[in-house]
C-alpha cells in the first residue's frame, strides 16, 4: 500500500486509538496539532509524531500533508473539514461527521469540485464483518430485509459539561451514539428511508438524553432503534428478512455474527475480522480512497446525517452555533 503523510487535528482520547493503529498500518504519523499545544507535545511524546504544530494553519499549510484525521468535538468539525478541504487536504473525520446535513453537503461539494476524499471514520462501513454480512444480505440468503431492529445504551456519567451532555459541544445521544445505530440501519436498507416518527428526553443541559426512533423507506423496510446516555443497553443490531435474521452483538466495532435460518432453524455463525483493530480498518479505507480516486461510504453517510437532521428537526433541537 502507498504511505501517506497524515497529520491529527485533535489530540485527545479516540486519537490516541487512532494513532496506535496509523503506526500499525503505516509505520509512522507525520504531525499533529492540538489548540493547547502542551497537549500535542505530550501526545507526541507518547506516539513517535514527526512534527507538532502550534498553529493550525502551519499544520493545514505542510505541503507534505496528504490526509488529515479530525478528531475533535463535533462542534468543531465543520470549521477543520473545511479549512483542510481548503487547503488541498484529503480528510478522514471522527463521527459525527457533522451536525447537520447542511453543514455536510458544503463540504461534499468543495471535496467534489477538488476532487478530494471526504470520508467519515464509522468502524460499521470498514469493518470486514460488515463487508461480508452486506454481500450475504445482497445475495438473497436471509431473503428480502423487512426489519431491523438496533439499540445502544450506555450510562454515561453524570457531569452536565463533558462532551456528552454539552449542548455548545454538540452533545447529546443522537449524533454521539445514534450515529452508529443509524450506519447500522442505513448499511442493511435497500433505500434511505422517507418516514419517521420520534420521540425523546431532554437531559437537564438540553441535549437529548434519550429517544425512540421509527423509520421506514420506498421498499417498506422498517427499522426501530432506541438510544439512550443514561442506561446500558445491549448493543445488539438485528436484520431480520423473510428467510433468517443476523444477530450482531456490539455492532460499532464487531467481527461476529450469527445467522439463523427461519426454514429449519439452523445457523451460521460469521467471523471476520478484528475488533480490536477497528480503526485500522478506517485508515486502510481511507488510504485506499486516496489512492483510487474513489470514495464508497459517503453514500451512507449523506443519508446517515439527512436522516439525524431531520429527527432533529422533530424534536425542535437546535445547537447554540446552528
Ligand atoms: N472517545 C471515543 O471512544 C470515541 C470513539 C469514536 C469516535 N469518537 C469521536 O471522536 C471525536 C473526539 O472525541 P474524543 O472522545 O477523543 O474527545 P476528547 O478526548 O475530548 O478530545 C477532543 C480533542 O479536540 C480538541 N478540541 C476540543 N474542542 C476543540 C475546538 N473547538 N477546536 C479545536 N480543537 C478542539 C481538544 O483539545 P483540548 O483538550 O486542548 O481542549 C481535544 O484534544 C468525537 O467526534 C467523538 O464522537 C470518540
Amino acid at each position: 500500500m502507498k504511505k501517506y503523510n497524515w497529520g491529527i487535528i485533535g489530540t485527545g482520547q479516540i486519537a490516541c486509538s487512532f494513532a496506535q493503529s496509523l503506526l500499525r498500518v503505516n509505520n509512522e504519523i507525520y504531525g499533529a496539532y492540538n489548540r493547547h499545544v502542551e497537549k500535542a507535545q505530550t501526545f507526541a511524546q507518547t506516539y513517535p509524531v514527526q512534527h507538532v504544530y502550534e498553529n493550525l494553519d502551519d499544520l493545514l499549510n505542510d505541503e507534505n500533508i496528504d490526509i488529515i484525521y479530525v478528531s475533535t468535538p463535533h462542534n468543531a468539525h465543520y470549521e477543520m473539514i473545511i479549512k483542510a478541504l481548503q487547503a488541498h487536504k484529503h480528510v478522514l473525520c471522527e463521527k459525527a461527521i457533522t451536525v447537520n446535513d447542511r453543514q455536510l453537503e458544503e463540504a461534499v461539494s468543495i471535496a467534489k469540485e477538488n476532487n478530494l476524499i471526504l470520508m467519515e471514520a464509522m468502524t460499521i462501513y470498514h469493518m470486514p464483518l460488515y463487508k461480508q454480512l452486506r454481500q450475504i444480505v445482497e445475495s438473497g440468503k436471509i431473503g428480502q430485509v423487512k426489519m431491523i431492529q438496533v439499540n445502544f445504551g450506555s450510562c454515561k456519567e453524570y457531569d452536565v459539561h463533558n462532551r456528552f451532555f454539552s449542548k455548545d459541544l454538540a452533545g447529546g445521544a443522537l449524533l454521539d451514539i445514534g450515529v452508529y445505530a443509524t450506519a447500522f440501519a442505513r448499511y442493511f436498507l435497500q433505500s434511505c428511508p422517507n418516514t419517521l416518527i420520534t420521540t425523546n428526553q431532554y437531559f437537564e443541559t438540553g441535549v437529548d438524553e434519550q429517544s425512540g426512533i421509527i423509520m421506514k423507506n420506498q421498499d417498506g423496510q422498517m427499522v426501530v432503534m432506541a438510544l439512550t446516555m443514561r442506561a446500558k443497553q445491549p448493543k445488539r443490531g438485528v436484520v431480520a428478512g423473510e428467510d433468517g435474521y443476523i444477530e450482531i452483538n456490539d455492532y460499532p466495532r464487531a467481527s461476529q455474527a450469527t445467522i439463523t435460518y427461519t426454514v429449519d432453524g439452523h445457523q451460521e455463525h460469521i467471523q471476520a475480522g478484528d475488533t480490536s483493530l477497528g480503526l485500522d480498518y478506517e485508515i486502510i479505507d481511507m488510504q485506499n480512497a486516496v489512492f483510487e480516486g474513489n470514495e464508497k461510504t459517503l453514500t451512507f453517510t449523506r443519508d446517515v446525517m439527512k436522516l439525524l437532521t431531520e429527527i432533529r428537526t422533530q424534536w425542535g433541537m437546535v445547537y447554540p452555533f446552528e
